[in-house]
């Protein structure tokens, strides 16, 4: 029986020594020392060893046991480690090299920012912002607006209509449309609230336009505040914080006469060039304004639509063109490039 044990260790000797991987050692671990391995396998058959022997063997079993053991946990290291070695030698660093580049962070997208600007003056101001329904109804778009169907007015804006028959039944009973402004929002909060009403709402808008000055999607701000005894001049006032709250103190507002439906008196509202400051140029056509925005004292009948009373409330409105403004502040020509999507554009911002 100890020529076996004799044996068995010659022949894990020489086993270990062919092993070039850390896997084959684990696979000789478990050949000759696993619970079912060789020396257990000898170890049952120490009844069959005369009596007398059985101490020799016994302690000649677990010598062996400790030499593979110890001859196969040194292996296994060697191995790891030369592994290891190999991968460094592998992976060289070349500290020499230029660092790599952080990605760039993107930035707000120049209109966004124009827009984002905007309402902080407006809520420094005390106007509430809510957004309205891009895909709007006829309802609040025109007619709550002082424009019925048959209104020349419009004609003015080349609207963008849903085919809403599609819904059959379920369709509404007024045309569906991409809004034509956001005056719409004016009549969905004034129905929902009685005055004080203090409001902005932005959002985008579309028509069928396409030119260097008009994008047939663009975005708006609508502003209404109707209380108690507003007038022309806390609309003036207004303006005049928006101007120079974006472009500084030294730019104003001008109001000419002008036409919508839902305003009494109406006004189509200009900004001191803020390319010559007034002074006039290429930009203003030498006028020293640009035209930014239509504005006005909300309508009687606008008033009474959502039934509010003229006699006790009175307010003003205005829309303005975001995108002008965005085009203003960094001395675009053509607004349409904002839309285009072109990386070098937007990164100049
Ligand atoms: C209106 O849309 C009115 N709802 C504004 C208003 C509100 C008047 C409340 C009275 C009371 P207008 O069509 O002029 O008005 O448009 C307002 C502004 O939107 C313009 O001054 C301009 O700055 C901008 N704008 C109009 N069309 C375009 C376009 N296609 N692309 C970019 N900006 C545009």
């Amino acid at each position: 029986m100890i020529q076996e044990l004799e044996k068995l260790l010659d022949e894990a000797r020489a086993e270990i020594g062919k092993v070039v991987v850390a896997a084959e050692a684990e696979g000789l671990r478990v050949k000759y020392l696993g619970k079912k391995g060789a020396v257990s396998a000898l170890l049952a058959k120490l009844r069959d060893v005369p009596t007398a022997e059985r101490p020799a063997f016994g302690a000649r079993a677990n010598q062996v046991k400790t030499e593979i053991e110890g001859q196969l946990a040194s292996l296994t290291t060697q191995l790891e480690r030369a592994a290891l070695d190999q991968e460094l030698r592998r992976e060289r660093y070349d500290v020499t090299l230029p660092g790599r580049r952080p990605e760039p962070l993107g930035h707000v997208h120049p209109v966004a920012q124009t827009g984002r600007d905007l309402l902080e003056i407006f809520a420094r101001l005390g106007f509430s912002s809510v957004e309205t329904p891009e895909v709007e109804l006829d309802y609040y778009n025109f007619e709550a607006l002082n424009q019925p169907a048959d209104h020349p007015a419009r004609d003015m804006q080349d609207t963008f209509y849903v085919d809403s028959a599609a819904l059959g039944e379920r369709a509404p009973k007024s045309p569906v449309l991409l809004r034509s402004h956001t005056s719409s929002a004016q009549i969905r909060e004034m129905l929902k609230r009685q005055p004080p009403v203090r409001i902005v709402s932005p959002g985008r808008v579309y028509r069928r336009d396409d030119d260097p000055t008009h994008a047939p999607m663009f975005h708006q701000i609508e502003v209404l505040y109707v209380d108690r005894d507003v007038s022309l001049g806390d609309l003036k006032w207004t303006l005049d914080q928006i101007a120079k709250g974006l472009f500084g103190p030294d730019i104003g507002t001008r109001l000419r006469a002008s036409f919508f439906p839902f305003v009494q008196p109406g006004a189509e509202v200009d900004i001191t060039c803020t390319v010559c400051r007034g002074a006039g140029c290429r930009v203003c056509k030498g006028t020293g304004f640009i035209e930014v925005l239509g504005a006005g004292m909300v309508h009687p009948q606008v008033l009474r639509n959502v039934g509010y009373d003229p006699e006790t409330v009175s307010g003003f409105a205005f829309g303005l063109g975001v995108d002008r403004f965005a085009m203003l502040r960094y001395g675009l020509t053509d607004l349409r490039l904002f839309f285009e999507n072109d990386l070098r554009f937007l990164e100049a911002f």
